[in-house]
C-alpha cells in the first residue's frame, strides 16, 4: 500500500482512537467496506491504477482493497486539508470516500479539489448517507463536474438495508 504522509501522521496521532474505531467500525460498517472495495476491484481499473481515499480514517476500505487488488496504488488522506490536497493535477484514476462527506465543512471545495486530482475520464465515488451536507455536496459536484452526481442506493446498511448511497461523477476532460 502506498500510504500518503498525511494518513501516516494521522494514524500516529490518533492511534488509540483509531484502533477503537476499527473494531467498532468493522462491526457496524464491514458490509460497506467489503462492498465498496469489491466495487472498486471489479470496476475495470487497469493494473497499477491510482486510487485516493479521502477521509480514510483507519483506512478500512483501503485495507480491504489491498487484499482484493494488491496491484492498485492506494493513497489514504485524512484531515490534511482535503480542499487543498498535496497531489498533482490528474494524479488519480479514481477518488473514493466512505462515511466522510457528511463531516466535510466545505464540501464544495473538497469536490473541486477531487476533480483537480482526477485524470480526465477518472471518477469520484462517495459512499455516504444522503443526509447532512448532501445538498452542498451535490451542488459542488454540479459546479466542478458540470453535472450532478448519480445516486445509487447500496445495501450496505445494517441487515443489508439500502441506507448508503454511492454518489458518482466522472471527469469528462
Ligand atoms: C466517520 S470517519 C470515516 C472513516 C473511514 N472512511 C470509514 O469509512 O470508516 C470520517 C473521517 O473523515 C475525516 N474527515 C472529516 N473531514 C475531512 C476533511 N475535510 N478532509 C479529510 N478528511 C476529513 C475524519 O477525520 C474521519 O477520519
Amino acid at each position: 500500500m502506498h500510504a500518503g504522509l498525511n494518513q501516516l501522521a494521522q494514524h500516529a496521532i490518533f492511534d488509540r482512537q483509531g484502533r477503537l474505531y476499527s473494531v467498532v467500525g468493522r462491526r457496524v460498517a464491514g458490509r460497506l467496506y467489503r462492498g465498496a472495495a469489491a466495487e472498486v476491484a471489479s470496476s475495470g481499473l487497469p493494473e497499477g491504477a491510482t486510487v485516493l481515499d479521502i477521509g480514510t480514517g483507519p483506512a478500512p476500505v483501503v485495507r480491504e482493497l489491498t487484499a482484493v487488488r494488491p496491484d492498485l496504488r492506494l493513497t489514504g488522506l485524512d484531515v490534511g486539508d482535503a480542499a487543498e490536497m498535496p497531489y498533482p493535477h490528474g494524479a488519480f484514476d479514481l477518488v473514493i470516500s466512505s462515511l466522510s462527506m457528511h463531516h466535510w465543512e466545505e464540501p464544495e471545495r473538497v469536490v473541486a479539489d477531487a476533480y483537480r486530482v482526477l485524470r480526465p475520464g477518472g471518477s469520484l465515488w462517495v459512499f455516504d448517507m444522503a443526509v447532512r451536507r448532501f445538498e452542498r455536496f451535490t451542488s459542488g459536484v454540479r459546479m466542478a463536474f458540470g453535472a450532478g452526481p448519480a445516486h445509487d442506493p447500496r445495501p450496505y446498511g445494517p441487515l443489508g438495508l439500502p441506507l448508503i448511497v454511492r454518489f458518482s461523477a466522472t471527469r469528462v476532460a
